[in-house]
């Protein structure tokens, strides 16, 4: 029996779990690591603790005994990570929900052109994409930018660090804003816009082609032979959307984690004018659309650390079923870090409305939970008319509580898979492709993937919620101009 290990670097820590060739986990492992908020709208975190991270993972992992066969990457996307001529990190990483680049992504609307830009990329200008940020590096940090060597994405920094490659997949470039979806390479037009030449990009891979060996200088101290390969791996919504099973038209991936996201594989016919934000997707030659709550996971992290710091989240799930549907009047709206799917709102924040003289605690965490999974029902409500079979994944989709609601919000069933893994499982798949375990993505999950339950609506929430719904969605735009406002001040 062969091992793989799945690594994700993700927003609140490093996981790495390692699978036999059937997909059962064997041991995982995890290594937190924080992110900071210098000013309201910045998010960054250092590239230097993903890599520690993922040594300390691996380390353990190795030390169990397992002998790993191939390694697959996942990681959070659209970061920047800036390197100079000596490999050296110029600057935190700006992460993905990081919404500084405001003025940068007006300057990319007016003179590179918005239809221009979806024309490329398959997306608007999105001030939380990497371009707008690299961008606002070029006009508020030039002695960083006159600098820059490499550029590349979080999870690539970390298979630089550990192959010496410099390369990436398409399914986390597409989130770059810099590739041309439709070529297959990086937008001449964009690198012509941004006085930009390709050698400081990466090398366009394929998710399942190997990008390289681990580094001789590293094999005793991880644990790790010279033979033991890395593969293209996949931004982390491809990969969870393989380790879920989702790979063709009709099937949906839910994830509750850091961020929320709804991401549904589509074809090329379907990408132009697609109200979704278009990305490809980690199975070769195809595309998926996506939706994204930039604050789902983050706004349970940040009641918790304001409000609940001595309780664990299942007490903070017992405490949210003590409220009901509607969480006694009181409405979140879940903009902690912008607003990004429908209306692409940089300006907007995290909003409680509705809080009264008997607005207990448990309201407080049900109102997170319903705000987090109305604002997923925005995303949900611009897909394609058509029946969608649904997985959740993620932290969050581990709480019946969340599930019961969304399935109910949404008013459908949403199935769990055995392996819990997501992106871990979907990016060690893509290393048994490589290493011909099976001859294709859809074959491995056919094989691996197993339902492990199904959540139903439930019927006695359905009225409240669809009139819940109505007030989040008249909440913001009561407020979208307050929100400007505000930042303005
Ligand atoms: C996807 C997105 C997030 C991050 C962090 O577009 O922004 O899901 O990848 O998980």
């Amino acid at each position: 029996m062969k091992y793989y290990l799945g690594i994700d670097i993700g927003t609140s820590g490093t996981k790495a779990v390692c699978f036999n060739e059937l997909g059962e986990v064997m041991t995982s492992k995890s290594y937190a690591y924080d992110m900071a908020v210098p000013k309201p709208g910045y998010a960054e975190e250092n590239p230097l603790d993903w890599f520690a991270a993922t040594i300390e993972t691996i380390k353990q992992i190795t030390k169990e005994g397992y002998r790993i066969s191939g390694i697959g990457l996942s990681g959070q996307m659209h970061g920047l990570v800036l390197l100079d001529k000596n490999d050296q990190v110029l600057r935190p990483s700006i992460i993905w929900c990081d919404n500084r680049a405001i003025k940068e992504a007006e300057e990319l609307i007016h003179n590179f052109g918005n239809e221009k830009m979806k024309a490329i990329t398959g997306n608007p200008v999105i001030p939380s994409f990497t371009l707008a940020k690299l961008l606002w590096v070029k006009r508020n940090e030039p002695l960083i930018y006159k600098k820059i060597d490499k550029i590349m994405l979080p999870k690539d920094y970390v298979r630089y660090a550990l192959t010496g490659s410099f390369s990436t997949e398409y399914s986390d470039a597409s989130g770059m804003q810099m590739l041309d979806i439709h070529k297959k390479c990086f937008s001449k037009e964009i690198l012509e816009y941004m006085d930009l030449s390709l050698d400081k990009l990466p090398k366009l891979l394929e998710s399942c082609e190997i990008s390289g060996h681990i580094k001789k200088d590293l094999t005793t101290e991880l644990g790790l032979s010279e033979e033991c390969f890395v593969v293209g791996g996949a931004g982390d919504q491809a990969a969870a959307a393989i380790g879920n099973g989702i790979i063709k038209r009709g099937d949906l991936s839910l994830v509750l984690g850091s961020s929320g996201v709804v991401f549904s594989p589509i074809g090329i016919e379907d990408v132009k004018d697609n109200p979704l934000q278009v990305f490809m997707h980690a199975v070769p030659d195809t595309y998926h659309i996506m939706g994204v709550t930039n604050g789902c996971g983050l706004s349970y992290k940040w009641v918790k650390e304001a409000l609940f710091q001595e309780q664990d989240y299942n007490t903070l799930n017992e405490k949210a079923n003590a409220s009901k549907p509607l969480a006694n009047g009181l409405i979140y709206l879940p903009y902690l870090n912008g607003e990004r799917t429908p209306h692409l709102d940089p300006y907007a924040t995290g909003t409680f409305i509705g809080i009264r003289q008997n607005t207990s605690d448990s309201d407080i965490i049900r109102a997170i939970l319903e705000g987090v999974s109305y604002s997923l029902k925005d995303c949900y409500s611009l897909l394609p008319k058509q029946k969608y079979h649904i997985r959740a994944s993620g932290g969050g989709a581990k709480g019946n509580l969340w599930r019961t609601i969304l399935a109910s919000i949404l008013y459908t069933s949403i199935e769990r898979i055995v392996q819990d893994e997501g992106g871990a499982l979907g990016v060690a798949i893509l290393a048994m492709v490589a290493d011909h375990i099976y001859p294709s993505i859809q074959a491995a999950t056919d094989k691996i993937i197993k339902v492990l339950d199904s959540t139903d609506p439930n019927l006695k929430w359905i009225e409240d919620y669809s009139k819940g719904y109505e007030l989040y969605k008249e909440a913001y735009l009561s407020l979208k101009n307050y929100y400007k406002k505000a930042f303005e001040i």
